[in-house]
């Protein structure tokens, strides 16, 4: 009898699985986004190895994309240099994995304002300007990913909540990892090496979030970040200056532990202010200072010497700057700055080194001696326990759709890649539908600017509500 009735609960178990969760396959020669247009919230779809030159657009809850590696052999996402982005999801609890993404003209995968993302075990080359990008999502994981060819940064963390980015490899980008406006992010055990500069921890003006703060860089190797600057002509990137291991600019508590930080030929780590950068825009919400940045324990060695190729890469950038945007801070000094294992730009608060005494500092004065109390050694993830999260309700859906998709690239002063919105609201003025039909299919506009990526999946409704937000903007 009771085995019975213990098959039973089985049999309902199993059944009510498959009802729930589907599996689909896809094969070599077939359509990726069919499997995603057929299956239901909370699938998985298993893809083989092959190469799809697809554009996937994920807007259900809870799906997952999962690889097929056999013996070797991985499933290639390919946009060939023409299609825009690999993945676009915007259902929480996506999890991607096992997949290579290459050669698209904006993102690798992007997630929009979706929580509880698992992005691992990716390969992500070549792609114009994120990597692996997730924005306005909270509980997000990128993980055991590689990488590399990034003309931004190859992995972006956008304006997120509740972040770890663990055990990555970033090499031969513009920017490696990078933590914009986002609070409690997690960079732990990543291997950052040959960009222009390996870690950015940021706080730009113009966005719809105002701040970052709690950010742990640990146990991290941080190395070599000497390579030309590739980001697009005026974008912020374009102005990382090459040789800089990790630059803070204007973030909040950063914790820096247990990071072996060698050979960049400007400096280990940068602490900056928004004055260090020429023609920055003034928000008034935004608070321009980087404080509270502890750096603990950690091994700096040979930051701030160049080599001869070293200064031919920072002759190039520097004139292209000077066209550009101007004499950056610094320079007032010499053509080539001095450099060294911490720099620091003379503002902020509350900004400490454990160990001075062995370090190599410039413009440092205002850091004092960390205490021992500031380990970040008790903390082990960012992440939050799923019930945990609360729902986030919004009733302008021009506003969520602006902050979740076209706050990535565009902000109102200055182009963080797009133009500013100032310049769009006074070319649309009056005309909300022009944007609706520019940002469903855009044209290449401007010359020396990356062509915007369409827009046509958000459909009619988004679009309309975004364009009259933005024609309101303040
Ligand atoms: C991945 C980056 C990116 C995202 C996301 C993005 N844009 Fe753009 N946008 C650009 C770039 C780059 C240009 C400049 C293109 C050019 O001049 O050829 C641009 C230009 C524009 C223009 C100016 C067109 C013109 O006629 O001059 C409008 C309008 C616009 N974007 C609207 C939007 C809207 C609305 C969204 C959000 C739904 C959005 N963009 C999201 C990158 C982006």
């Amino acid at each position: 009898m009771a085995i019975n009735k213990f098959s039973i609960i089985v049999a309902t178990f199993v059944f009510a699985e498959a009802v729930e969760a589907a599996e689909w396959r896809v094969a070599s020669g077939e359509k990726i986004q069919d499997a995603i247009t057929k299956s239901s919230p909370g699938d998985t779809i298993f893809i083989e190895p092959g190469i799809y030159h697809e554009n996937l657009v994920v807007d259900k809850a809870n799906l997952k994309l999962s690889g097929v590696v056999k013996t070797g052999q991985w499933p290639i996402l390919d946009g060939k240099g023409t299609l825009n982005d690999g993945i676009i999801a915007s259902g929480s609890g996506f999890t991607v994995e096992w997949l290579h993404i290459r050669n698209y003209k904006a993102n690798g995968v992007t997630t929009q304002a979706a929580d509880n993302v698992i992005m691992r075990h990716l390969i992500v080359e070549k792609t114009g300007i994120y990597g692996i990008y997730p924005t306005l999502g909270r509980n997000v994981v990128v993980e055991d990913n590689v990488t590399f060819g990034i003309a931004d940064a190859g992995i972006y963390i956008g304006m997120c909540q509740h972040t770890d980015v663990r055990r990555n490899e970033a090499y031969d980008n513009v920017a490696g990892i990078e933590a914009e406006n986002s609070h409690d992010v997690l960079i732990e055990n990543n291997y950052v090496y040959r960009n222009t500069s390996g870690i950015l921890a940021f706080t730009l003006p113009e966005l719809p979030k105002k701040s970052s703060g709690n950010i742990i860089i640990r146990n991290n190797l941080i190395a070599n970040n000497n390579i030309m600057n590739f980001g697009a002509k005026g974008s912020i990137v374009a102005s990382v200056p090459p040789g800089s291991g990790v630059i803070v600019l204007a973030a909040d508590d950063v914790v820096f532990e247990n990071n072996t930080i060698r050979d960049n030929s400007l400096a280990g780590i940068i602490v900056a202010h928004h004055g260090a950068i020429p023609h920055m825009a003034k928000d008034p919400e935004v608070e321009p200072n980087p404080d509270r940045v502890k750096i603990l324990n950690n091994l700096f060695v040979n930051n701030g010497r160049k080599s001869f190729s070293d200064l031919v890469i920072w002759g190039r950038y520097l004139v292209k700057q000077v066209i550009s945007t101007g004499i950056p801070e610094g320079a007032d000094e010499g053509v080539v700055p001095r450099g060294g294992d911490v720099v620091g730009t003379k503002a902020g608060t509350g900004l400490c080194i454990k160990n001075p005494d062995g370090l190599k500092l410039r413009d440092t004065e205002h850091f004092s001696k960390c205490d021992d109390g500031d380990a970040s050694g008790s903390m082990s993830t960012m992440l939050v326990a799923q019930d945990k999260l609360p729902e986030v309700k919004s009733d302008n859906l021009g506003e969520q759709t602006y902050a979740a998709i076209c706050a990535g690239c565009h902000a109102m002063n200055y182009q963080l890649i797009g133009p500013p919105v100032k310049e769009i609201q006074a070319k649309y003025k009056g005309n909300p539908e022009g944007i609706v039909n520019f940002a469903r299919a855009p044209v290449k506009v401007r010359s020396g600017f990356p062509q915007m990526p369409p827009q046509a999946y958000l459909g009619d409704e988004k679009l309309r509500a975004v364009a009259a937000h933005i024609l309101l903007k303040k």
